[in-house]
């Protein structure tokens, strides 16, 4: 799989397939059926869906070669499914990429027989800190974080240090040193997301017309490199496109309507709304719906790829949505067996992410989440 250079754009072959053997089922699972099988319990997905389309897939040609294992962290190695796992939490699970996310985390330490402690710091970061802290409190002995903002862990990643606990962070990233501060960090290409949502919007408005941007929530990297690869791709590709306001919805549903209410006062005459996320894109909806608007008035881009949005792509209301996977469970839960095991994990690895259009929202409905 990995050990051909000619995949890789001029890259040195990645090591991903030999020294982070666990995750090679996972990362093969659309083409092998043994490793469809196994990911058919680990996904999580919805009833009709199909699980292994659910599952998350590495990016071959994107992530880290720089690798990490337990000789290079000085930590001693171990059998996970003797450890306490700790996993925290960011965010509210009112949004369904959450939901499935812990979902995916609590199944996949069900299947394995590892013993699994939680916690949730409900968009409050110095709740977070203090949830981590209370983690290795309790005995946790391997954490897997979901950050709420990127910066500010160092109190957290001192004690883990001190008590040689490995760190997996999943969907955002810790602002820290690879190896040393924590192992790897699993998720998608963001600013490839944002150039992959301007690509939709310059498609629904012919190249031409004034585009809000309903931002995610500041302080981590999930909304700067969404803006960032959004921007960039609508300068280079659309000058036509006035991006005209751009305010946070802290990427909440309440947030997105709100922001939107107020931007249908200021700029009455806008033409396209980028999302930052599905919720609130959800939001903008109802605001627009309670304007009077309809379907395919004001073009909607978002990412993240919930039932809802992808419902509301069928509806006509939404113009396209860019997935991000939130089923980390089979990956977050491999990448520490394989450094537990004393083997060199990536310390960075990418997920690709599919997309949803009219074309295919229909038929895909199923293996949204
Ligand atoms: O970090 C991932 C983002 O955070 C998801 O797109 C969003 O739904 C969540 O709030």
């Amino acid at each position: 799989m990995a050990t051909d250079p000619s995949d890789r754009a001029g890259r040195s072959p990645r090591r991903t397939a030999t020294v982070f053997t666990a995750v090679t089922c996972t990362a093969l699972t659309l083409l092998a059926t043994s490793c469809a099988r196994g990911e058919d319990e680990a996904a999580g997905g919805q009833d009709g869906g199909d699980a292994a389309a659910q599952a998350q897939v590495l990016d071959e040609a994107a992530g880290s070669d720089e690798t990490c294992s337990a000789e290079q962290a000085g930590i001693d190695e171990f059998d996970l499914k003797d450890m306490k796992v700790g996993f925290s939490q960011s965010e509210a699970e009112s949004n369904p990429f959450r939901i499935t996310e812990t979902a995916s985390i609590k199944k996949e330490a069900e299947k394995r027989g590892v013993e699994l402690i939680t916690a949730n710091a409900q968009s409050d970061f110095a709740q977070q800190i203090s949830d981590v802290q209370d983690l290795m409190s309790q005995g946790a002995e391997v954490l897997i974080i979901a950050p709420l903002n990127s910066d500010g862990w160092e109190p957290v990643l001192a004690e883990a240090e001190r008590k040689q606990v490995p760190i997996v962070t999943i969907d955002r990233q810790i602002n820290g040193d690879a190896c040393n501060d924590y192992v790897t960090f699993i998720g998608s290409d963001f600013v490839e997301q944002g150039r992959r949502a301007a690509d939709q919007m310059i498609e629904a408005l012919g190249g031409k017309g004034k585009v809000a941007i309903l931002l995610g929530a500041a302080g981590n990297n999930v909304t700067t490199e969404r803006t960032k690869g959004f921007k960039e791709r609508v300068e280079e590709k659309a000058p036509d496109i006035e991006i005209v306001f751009e305010q946070t919805g802290e990427f909440t549903r309440e947030g997105g309507q709100s922001v939107t209410e107020q931007l249908i006062q200021s700029n009455p005459d806008i033409d396209g709304i980028y999302a930052e996320n599905d919720e609130m894109g959800i939001g903008a909806v109802t605001a627009l719906r309670g304007a009077g608007k309809q379907p395919g008035d004001v073009e909607i881009v978002t990412v993240d790829g919930t039932e809802e949005a992808v419902q509301l792509i069928i509806d006509g209301w939404i113009h396209g949505v860019v997935e991000s996977n939130p089923r980390f469970g089979p990956l977050a839960f491999d990448a520490h067996e394989s450094f537990g095991k004393g083997e060199e994990v990536p310390v960075e690895l990418i997920i690709s992410d599919r997309e949803y259009d009219a074309e295919n929202a229909e038929e895909e409905l199923p293996n949204a989440y």
